[in-house]
């Protein structure tokens, strides 16, 4: 398959990185592990997947920015072009050796992101978009899937940890969803769960709180395989808001409606309480 230049300097960076945390992921018990905050875990695979995923993109465009999750912001001298870099979304399910994280590599020009790739080393899935060329899951092209009805739907959620996100209001939102689809899914990794969008394996998604780096890459692909990403007030702020919510035309429209009910009805009952 002929690929783009950019994009093949964004897969060799993915696999190279991969193979590294295929191999750690083999022997995760002996691995270094520590605390970012409550329930909030890295390891040294983290930390390592992204220094080299950094060293492998700055090496094949100089000067462009870099914002990865675990070393911060790199401003470049080319304020244009902005890589967004999660080295391991899906920590959790990593440490406890569940074949299911990825690598997240985007590239933002002028605010707009233009290509994504999300890469599982566990299972070799590669998936791949670039603006106006389309989305791809190794050679194969992507469409999002074709179901209208909610109550036809598997929709990927999130279960958000006490000390992060509005515990209340998720129970709410799940509550809310799962009397109208048919499933209800929580992999734990955001990259994957919009590459699934995608790839139409999931109808839907959301999921509030997240970080650019979770989902910049995963933009990339739902849109390229003709879905539609917006933030839970229906506008295009997922990464200034973290909230995000993704599927095909129809689904999205009804979901955003479904929750919007949601969020008025907990706003309602917490003014009651005050
Ligand atoms: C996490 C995963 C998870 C999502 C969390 C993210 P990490 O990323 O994407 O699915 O629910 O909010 O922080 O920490 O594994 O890179
Ligand atoms: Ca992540
Ligand atoms: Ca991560």
């Amino acid at each position: 398959m002929l690929r783009s230049a950019l994009l093949n300097v964004m897969i060799k960076a993915a696999h190279k990185a991969g193979r590294m945390l295929k191999r750690d992921f083999g022997e995760v018990e002996h691995l270094q592990v520590s605390l970012k905050g409550p329930a909030n875990f890295v390891t040294i695979s983290d930390q390592r997947a992204e220094e080299m995923l950094r060293e492998e993109l700055e090496h094949a465009r100089p000067g462009y920015g870099f914002v990865g999750e675990e070393g911060g912001v790199r401003e470049g001298s080319d304020k244009t072009h902005r890589w967004i870099v999660d080295p391991v979304d899906g920590t959790l399910n990593f440490l406890h050796g569940i074949p299911h994280f990825a690598i997240s590599i985007a590239l933002e020009r002028e605010g707009t992101i233009i290509a994504g790739v999300v890469y599982n080393p566990a299972s070799d899935e590669l998936f791949t978009a670039e603006r106006g060329k389309g989305a791809f899951l190794n050679d194969q092209r992507l469409r999002v899937a074709a179901r209208k009805r909610l109550a036809d739907a598997v929709v990927a959620c999130a279960l958000p940890h006490p000390s992060r996100g509005e515990v209340e209001r998720a129970r709410n939102e799940h509550t809310a969803v799962q009397d109208k689809v048919a499933g209800m899914r929580r992999f734990g990794a955001a990259a994957l769960d919009l590459a699934w969008v995608a790839a139409g394996r999931f109808d839907a998604y959301w999921e509030r709180g997240l970080s650019p780096w979770d989902v910049a890459a995963g933009i990339a692909l739902v849109r390229e395989a003709g879905g539609f990403v917006t933030d839970l007030d229906g506008r295009d702020d997922m990464l200034k808001t973290g909230d995000i919510l993704a599927g095909n035309e129809a689904i999205h429209r009804e979901l955003l409606q479904v929750l919007k009910q949601s969020s008025r009805t907990s706003s309602t009952a917490r003014s009651a309480l005050a």
